[in-house]
């Protein structure tokens, strides 16, 4: 299986795997979805992985994105996800000492958006690029000519709730979740998603915004609503990236 690792990427609401050919950022065979289980704990966390390692009778490296910040392999933080219990948990080595994988763990936007640029719709482009995930939250990867700025948490930008005044998570107001919480049509969620795109492209100044994660497969429904005065593309890889990125940073990360 020489090339082929294995990439999970752990979410809010499922935790799922795939092996990746890392020479061609695709995935070899099915995914798998686990749903996350309702306790959001680190054990939990690495029960679903270890059901994906044995659904795929996998043995080798392993790369995962996880929701939150990663310096040094320890989770710093885990808004989305089982919040403190995470906080100071170094989960690729949990991994090893159960399952025998090594593992390399990152930001789940930072893998998604590593998998844009080099296989997806940032692939050649240079300058300054931004890649938002969007789904439960909204995470935010951005590269400078090529070379990502990790741990950006743009999604947690602070912005005015009309319905209770107060300044809010902006993930709060403008994920995917956020908009299925409360049935939102298309354009009323673009029309807020909008905003907090200036926003962030006022604080960045990006030459080209990726839109991915779980909206990107509807982007006919949105695309047309959204402003702002930058480039903007749809994420090629869709919901995969996540997958494919930690797949490939744990082949470069790994030695
Ligand atoms: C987290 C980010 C993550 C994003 C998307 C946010 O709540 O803080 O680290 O990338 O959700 O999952």
């Amino acid at each position: 299986m020489k090339g082929k690792i294995l990439g999970i990427d752990i979410g809010g609401s499922g935790v799922k795997g795939a092996i990746v050919d890392v020479s061609r950022g695709e995935f070899v065979g099915e995914r798998l979805r686990i749903p996350t289980p309702a306790t959001h704990t680190p054990a939990a966390i690495l029960d679903c992985i270890g059901s994906i390692i044995s659904a795929f009778n996998y043995s080798g490296k392993i790369g995962c994105g996880f929701p939150g910040v990663i310096r040094s392999q320890i989770i710093e933080t885990a808004a989305n996800i089982g919040g403190k219990n995470f906080i100071g948990v170094n989960l690729a080595e949990m991994i090893g000492l159960n399952y025998g994988c090594e593992a390399w763990l990152l930001n789940d936007a930072d893998a998604a958006g590593m998998a844009e640029m080099r296989y997806g719709a940032g692939k050649d482009v240079n300058g300054v690029v931004a890649v938002l995930t969007v789904g439960t939250g909204i995470g935010v990867s951005m590269f400078v000519g090529g070379r990502l700025v990790p741990n950006l948490e743009f999604g947690h930008l602070k912005m005015r709730d009309k319905k209770t005044g107060r300044n809010i998570d902006a993930e709060k107001l403008y994920s995917d979740a956020a908009r299925k919480r409360v049935d939102m049509s298309w354009k009323t969620w673009a029309s807020g998603f909008s905003k907090f795109l200036k926003y962030f492209h006022s604080l960045t100044r990006p030459d080209l915004i990726i839109i991915g994660g779980g909206v990107a497969s509807k982007s006919d429904k949105f695309l047309k609503y959204l402003e702002v005065d930058c480039d903007i593309k749809i994420a090629q890889l869709q919901n995969r990236a996540g997958i494919i990125g930690a797949a490939y940073c744990a082949s470069t990360s790994i030695k």
